[in-house]
């Protein structure tokens, strides 16, 4: 058995997280330490002669102690310890990362008002295995617990959260909380449903030449948008040829179709639709992609 102990990491930044004091051999060890921190692992309770490390193998120090300071990303490794005769003491799995930093958070609703998404990005990336809990209550029910956001599309750094309440008074909270070997941190954000709306963009554009250079546009709503009858959208059509910084834009129109008209023969024209909540809550989906159409010369 072998006495492990850290040295001055903890000074030196948000500290050392080590999984176990003491290692019966010849398991790995796994230690947690952050970048730019400096670390001090000895090998044995005395001082012994002859004692060394190596990394990945190569002859590192010939001293019972390892010291690396100021660390980086490039130490990361496999440490070994070996007696004179070459005998492996011990061996030290070397992870470098960040602690947590506060989660930067993005929510929006494709679904109102059935579900919204929230996802968050950490800077600078922990590096490390990190896990998040988040949770979220409404701040105008303080009677009601917890709710857990449940991880949306298999991604690590999303979750969905449902059955919120619609032109509630008070703002819902959600509580996003990173933890890994270095540490943890909590963000809380706050939500107001009407505000974060954001549909997809409408699906099925097509577009049909007509006599006379018009052109008959039609779409589909989006369909992650529950319910389109009780919780109208409405569009608008955005349409250019030639630089597409030249784009008009028509509507906005209930409907899921329209009429380009006025329109010149040989043109191809791009045309892409936006929808937007009907009473004008939050912002308008992204734009569908470009459908083209050529109006006949004759
Ligand atoms: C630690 O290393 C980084 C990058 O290698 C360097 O920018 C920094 O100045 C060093 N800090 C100290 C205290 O030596
Ligand atoms: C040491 O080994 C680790 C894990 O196999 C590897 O990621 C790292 O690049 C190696 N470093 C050097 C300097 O060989
Ligand atoms: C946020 O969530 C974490 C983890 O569940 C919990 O420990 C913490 O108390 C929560 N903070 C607030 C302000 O609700
Ligand atoms: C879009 O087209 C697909 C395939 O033609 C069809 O199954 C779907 O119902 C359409 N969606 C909408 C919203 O019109």
């Amino acid at each position: 058995m072998c006495l492990i102990y850290i040295f001055g990491a903890l000074a030196v930044t948000s500290g050392v997280f080590s999984q176990d004091t003491t290692t019966l051999l010849p398991e790995i060890r796994d230690l947690f330490v952050a970048v730019g921190s400096s670390v001090k692992i000895p090998c044995t309770d005395g001082e012994e002669k002859g004692v060394e490390w190596r990394f990945n193998s190569s002859v590192l120090v010939s001293s019972p102690v390892l010291s690396i300071q100021n660390t980086s990303l490039k130490d990361q490794g496999i440490y070994t310890c070996h007696q004179p005769n070459g005998d492996l003491i011990q061996t030290v799995s070397l992870h470098l990362g960040y602690p947590p930093s506060p989660p930067d958070v993005h929510c929006w609703s494709p679904s109102y008002p059935k579900r919204a998404i929230c996802s968050w990005t950490l800077t600078p990336d922990p590096v490390l295995p990190t896990h998040y809990i988040a949770t979220y209550r409404s701040i105008s029910d303080p009677l009601s617990s917890a709710r857990q956001c449940q991880k949306w599309r298999e991604q690590d750094r999303q979750c969905a959260l449902e059955e919120l309440e619609i032109f509630a008074s008070g703002p819902t909270l959600i509580n996003i909380t990173a933890i890994n070997a270095l540490g943890s941190t909590t963000r809380i954000w706050p939500i107001i449903l009407e505000q974060i709306v954001k549909p997809d963009p409408p699906v099925n554009v097509s577009v049909m030449v007509m006599p006379g250079r018009k052109l008959s546009v039609q779409w589909g709503p989006p369909p992650t948008w529950p319910d389109p009858v009780n919780f109208l959208l409405k569009y608008t059509v955005k349409f250019h040829w030639g630089k597409p910084e030249t784009a008009r834009t028509l509507g906005p129109y209930e409907s899921n179709k329209m009429v380009l008209s006025g329109l010149m023969a040989g043109r191809t024209y791009y045309i892409q639709i936006s929808a937007k909540d009907f009473l004008d809550d939050g912002q308008s989906s992204d734009w569908s992609a470009p459908i083209s159409a050529t109006v006949p010369v004759n």
